[in-house]
């Protein structure tokens, strides 16, 4: 049984990068620079400030205390999210950040592979995300790579075909995930009413608009301005954080300021 031959538990500062960087190399990043990006997000920290919602990376450790021998990375989509701003206003893009998720690396040792520890790190990063009321989970396969279709298939995944983008109803209306033509977009709904057919992903965020409105019905104007001041001390996080985008998976890479791969064009502060 995987789970007690093995422990799955999130990375720490304590962990050996190099585990980690040999872990992440048969991933077939389109972007050389992506597993020391990763590296150095476990060094600087794993929580995204709290408006962009939270990145993970889990390791499969062999019991008791023994060899790391897999890991599963997710993060949101943010500087898609961020790209998509101006047009969607900044509220919205910030709520996405909490309500889609990107799975960017599986990866199991030779030696641990085919017992079913792959899958299981998935399911890990599936219900740590639903937990915290995340809504889908997004994800991309390379084309040269057809085994991982069904594999992920068997992981609740749905696969587009080759290029094709991915459309997210909104209550707004529909935006677009962007594709690029040597990757599949793979979908997986996390909450009951999130659905996915014929290339749309629908009843994303559903839920807000009786929430809204409650609160709108509930909260004189007064009450609105101290929930705007309460957010503003969170300006001061977010203008610290570095941002990088991994043109693999068009996702966004938090790190403290001054780390690798962080350039002043895709520096921002919010
Ligand atoms: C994909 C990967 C994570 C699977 O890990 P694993 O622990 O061996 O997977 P599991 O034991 O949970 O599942 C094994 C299943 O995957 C299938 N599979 C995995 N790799 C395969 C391959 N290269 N060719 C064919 N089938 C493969 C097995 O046939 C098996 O299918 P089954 O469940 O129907 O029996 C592992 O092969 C790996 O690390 N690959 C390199 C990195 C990579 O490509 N990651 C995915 C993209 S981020």
């Amino acid at each position: 049984m995987v789970l007690e031959r093995y422990l799955i538990r999130p990375a720490t500062q304590d962990d050996d990068p190099d585990v980690v960087r040999a872990l992440l190399e048969p991933v077939d990043f389109m972007d050389a620079a992506m597993p020391e990006e990763i590296v150095d997000r476990m060094r600087t920290g794993w929580r995204l400030p709290a408006q962009f919602g939270t990145a993970t990376l889990l390791l499969a450790q062999e019991h008791p205390a023994g060899r790391i021998v897999g890991l599963a990375h997710a993060i949101p989509p943010v500087q898609w999210l961020m790209e998509m701003e101006s047009g969607l206003g900044r509220q919205l893009c910030l709520r996405l950040s909490r309500a889609l998720v990107e799975m960017e690396a599986v990866s199991v040792a030779d030696s641990a592979r085919g017992q079913g520890l792959g899958h299981r790190l998935v399911d890990e990063l599936v219900r740590s995300y639903t937990r915290q009321g995340y809504e889908a989970m997004l994800g991309g396969i390379h084309t040269h790579k057809p085994h991982l279709s069904p594999y992920y298939e068997a992981d609740g995944f749905h696969i587009l075909s080759p290029g094709a983008p991915l459309d997210l109803q909104l209550p707004i209306g529909r935006i677009q995930y962007p594709a690029d033509a040597s990757m599949r977009h793979l979908v997986r709904p996390l909450a009951p009413r999130v659905s996915y057919g014929a290339g749309v992903l629908r009843g994303l965020l559903a839920g807000d608009g009786a929430r809204e409105r409650r609160n709108t019905a509930t909260t004189p104007a007064s009450g609105r301005l101290r929930r705007l001041e309460r957010r503003r001390p969170d300006a001061g996080v977010v203008a610290g954080a570095g941002w990088c985008r991994s043109p693999t998976t068009d996702l966004l890479l938090c790190a403290g300021i001054g780390v690798r791969g962080m350039s002043s064009s895709t520096l921002t502060t919010v």
